[in-house]
Order: structure tokens, then C-alpha cells, then sequence
């Protein structure tokens, strides 16, 4: 393949990617998530189920890999060397700041959901043995449900910041 296959190749990947990964996090975050909390143990065990059987974590994190890998790929071929001008930016400096910004959610998601999500699981089956929460578990259950909440907002609004950048750096 030359190296214009392989470009086209690789903004293939990157926007179908990108597209995917945003597009599923904001879904999750401002539609099912506020559908789970709303139903309470239903939701609670829709979640554990969605999560135990879907392999979402594990397909927004390859999501997160080929578009972070494809961008820095891009980025290099494109505009390597090129400074960054932050009072007059130009393409480098627009799809450069959308680049970080999306390579630290990828690098939060994974780190703390994963961690969250094996926590919440773990007082789940606690729970399903007791057959009620102790008031510390219930309490510990709502602290990182709602950091899970706060976290994820975050992601999903960062990805739009991203993807608007990505958008209009070619005419910086
Ligand atoms: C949510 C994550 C991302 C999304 C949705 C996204 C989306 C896009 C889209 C739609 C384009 C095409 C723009 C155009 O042709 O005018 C693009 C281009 C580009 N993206 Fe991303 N991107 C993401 C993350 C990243 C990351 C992490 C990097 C790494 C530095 C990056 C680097 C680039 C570069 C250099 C281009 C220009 C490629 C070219 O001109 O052919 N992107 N991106």
C-alpha cells in the first residue's frame, strides 16, 4: 500500500473510531445511566447485566486505542515539527489540543472505571448474600455511583470539546 492508501487507511479507522467513541459515551451517560438510577434495584441489576454480558468496557477501550493510535499517527505525519501558536492557532495547534484532551479521557476512563465498576460489583454480590446493604455499603455504593456519574460527564463532555476541534482544525 503507498502512503496515501495507508493515510486514508488510518483517518478511516481514526474517524470511525472517534465517531463510535463519543457517540457511545454520550449515549451511556445522558440516556441509560439516568434510566438506571431512576429504576433502582431494576436498574441496579440491568447495569450489572449490561456490563457482565455486553463487553462495553472492553470495546470503548479498544475504541479509545485506535482512535488515540491512528491521531498520533496523523498528527505525526502531518504536523511534527510544526509549533504551536497559541494566539493565532493554526491546524497543528487545533487538532494538537484535541488530541490531548482526548488522550487524557482515554487515560482517566480506563484507569477509573474499570476500578469503580469492579468495586460496585463486588458490594452487588455482598448484597445478594446479605440480602440487604449495611448502611456502610449503601453508602459507599451511593459515593461511587455518583462519582461514576460525575466521571462520565466529564468524559462524554470532553469527546464533544474533541470532536468540535477536530472538526474545524483544517481551517485554523
Ligand atoms: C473523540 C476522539 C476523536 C474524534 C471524534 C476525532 C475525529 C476526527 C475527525 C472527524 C477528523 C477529520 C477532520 C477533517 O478531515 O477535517 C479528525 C482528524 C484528525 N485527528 Fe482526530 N479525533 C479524535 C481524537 C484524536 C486524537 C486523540 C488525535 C491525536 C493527536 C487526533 C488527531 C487528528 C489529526 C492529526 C487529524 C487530521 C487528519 C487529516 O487532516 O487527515 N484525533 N479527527
Amino acid at each position: 500500500m503507498d502512503s496515501e492508501g495507508a493515510i486514508l487507511v488510518l483517518r478511516l479507522l481514526h474517524i470511525v473510531a472517534g465517531v463510535f467513541w463519543v457517540g457511545a459515551a454520550i449515549t451511556v451517560t445522558f440516556f441509560t445511566m439516568p434510566v438506571v438510577r431512576a429504576t433502582g434495584a431494576v436498574g441496579g441489576e440491568f447495569w450489572g447485566q449490561f456490563m457482565a454480558r455486553s463487553h462495553f468496557s472492553q470495546v470503548m477501550t479498544a475504541a479509545a486505542v485506535v482512535t488515540v493510535g491512528s491521531g498520533l499517527f496523523l498528527y505525526w505525519d502531518f504536523y511534527s515539527g510544526i509549533a504551536w501558536q497559541l494566539a493565532d492557532p493554526g491546524p497543528q495547534t487545533i487538532f494538537g489540543l484535541g488530541g490531548l484532551i482526548a488522550i487524557g479521557v482515554a487515560l482517566v476512563a480506563n484507569l477509573a472505571f474499570p476500578r469503580i465498576g469492579r468495586r460496585l460489583g463486588q458490594i452487588a454480590e455482598l448484597i445478594q448474600m446479605q440480602g440487604a446493604p449495611s448502611p456502610a455499603q449503601a453508602a459507599e455504593r451511593t459515593r461511587l455511583a455518583r462519582r461514576m456519574q460525575v466521571l462520565s460527564t466529564m468524559t462524554a463532555v470532553l469527546l464533544v470539546v474533541t470532536t468540535a476541534l477536530m472538526a474545524v482544525g483544517r481551517y485554523a
